[in-house]
């Protein structure tokens, strides 16, 4: 673990935010969180979208009572409304149904955009995380205004679809605004392109996405993968089911892209997050939480409703291609192939054949 920050350093804060709605800001949140925490860092996942998605993806369901809006009105304390997670050195501010209602409460307060930037610098967010990843929600009410003021950068997922071109502009747009006002020094933390490999008209998007935005696209983007809605099903990031392949290892990737971005960023507060372990020592940890997870293979041995996902999509298990990190192949599926099937047949065939034949020679046909 990387040693804590002085108290008084206040940690890069990072909003995860689009405009458009059902892009994979949850999902990204809540992996480049856990991602991050096995490179090392102490990190805080603040769930701010009232659907509570970020919280129950790590199987905290119902809602807690007490949470992030507790923190934002300062009705709570940070520590007693932290929730420490089951992948060390992450822990989440959760969303509460409260998240609901918050519109109207946070309008009440006199400078509504700064609550939680302020609630967070008064109490001292810097002795907890070395960085803050926020879950927006879709929409730009108080809420996302309060996130995009405290956020040092935003990172914004984008779905490689004919449709996301708008909402790229208007998040665009928002970040401009709050620039001019609420927050001055806010910057781009990338954008990241999720859900690719769908279609070739996805991959034509991405390509025009990469023109337009340049360098603000990530290098690496985050496969379409049945093993996400398996992932959310399970209560865990894909990350951590399957840190050797597919989206979890995207995400691993793109964690390392962005833990580079804000070290070489010009923001002197972004770019002193301490330096990271390496790739290995990160895969090295997500496999390591993966074999304690203690409800994973008797849930698995469950049949749970994701194995229709699976029946539906027969690729989802193929093996995803070499790796940068050269890491070992998935263990091999247990089970009566079709290989074996074949084979089967054929040893019975040929049986059957040599039966007719013996059968043929003792009775002298
Ligand atoms: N790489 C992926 N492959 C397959 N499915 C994915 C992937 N990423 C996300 N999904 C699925 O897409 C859906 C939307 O994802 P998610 O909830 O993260 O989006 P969101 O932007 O947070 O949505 P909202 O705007 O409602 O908050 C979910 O069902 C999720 O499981
Ligand atoms: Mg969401």
């Amino acid at each position: 673990m990387i040693e804590p920050r002085p108290k008084a350093i206040y940690p890069p804060i990072i909003a995860v935010f689009n405009h458009k709605g059902g892009v994979a800001k949850t999902t990204t949140s809540g992996n480049l969180a856990t991602c991050l925490a096995a490179f090392g860092y102490r990190v805080v996942l603040a769930d701010l979208d009232a659907q509570g998605n970020a919280t129950g993806s790590f199987g905290i369901l119902p809602l807690p009572p007490i949470g992030a809006m507790d923190v934002i009105t300062g009705r709570v304390r940070l520590e007693d409304a932290l929730i420490p997670t089951q992948f060390p050195g992450l822990s989440l501010l959760p969303a509460t149904t409260q998240l609901r209602t918050a519109e109207m409460e946070l309008a009440a307060h006199e400078r509504s955009h700064q609550a939680l930037r302020e609630a967070f610098a008064s109490q001292n967010i810097g002795s907890h995380a070395h960085i803050v990843i926020i879950d927006c929600p879709p929409s730009l009410g108080t809420i996302t205004g309060n996130a995009l003021s405290a956020a040092a950068a935003v990172l914004i997922p984008a779905r490689a679809d004919p449709y996301s071109h708008e909402g790229l502009v208007n998040t665009w747009h928002e970040i401009k605004r709050l620039r001019q006002g609420a927050n001055a020094s806010l910057t781009v933390a990338g954008i990241l392109l999720t859900m690719t490999g769908e279609d070739a008209a996805g991959d034509d998007v991405a390509r025009s996405m990469r023109a337009e935005f340049g360098d603000q696209v990530y290098g690496v983007s985050i496969e379409s993968d049945a093993k996400v809605t398996e992932a959310a099903q399970l209560g865990v990031p894909v990350a951590v089911l399957d840190p050797d392949g597919g989206a979890g290892h995207n995400y691993l990737q793109a964690t390392a892209e962005l833990i580079l971005r804000l070290r070489r960023h010009a923001r002197h507060d972004i770019s002193t997050l301490a330096e990271p372990l390496s790739m290995v020592d990160a895969q090295n940890t997500l496999r390591d939480w993966r074999a304690r997870l203690p409800g994973l293979q008797r849930r698995a041995n469950d049949a749970p409703a994701w194995t229709a996902v699976q029946a539906a999509n027969p690729d989802s298990d193929e093996d995803p291609g070499p790796s940068p990190l050269n890491a070992p192949p998935p263990p091999p599926r247990a089970g009566f192939g079709w290989g074996a099937m074949v084979l089967a047949v054929i040893l019975g065939a040929m049986l059957g054949a040599m039966t007719v034949f013996l059968y043929n020679s003792i009775a002298g046909h």
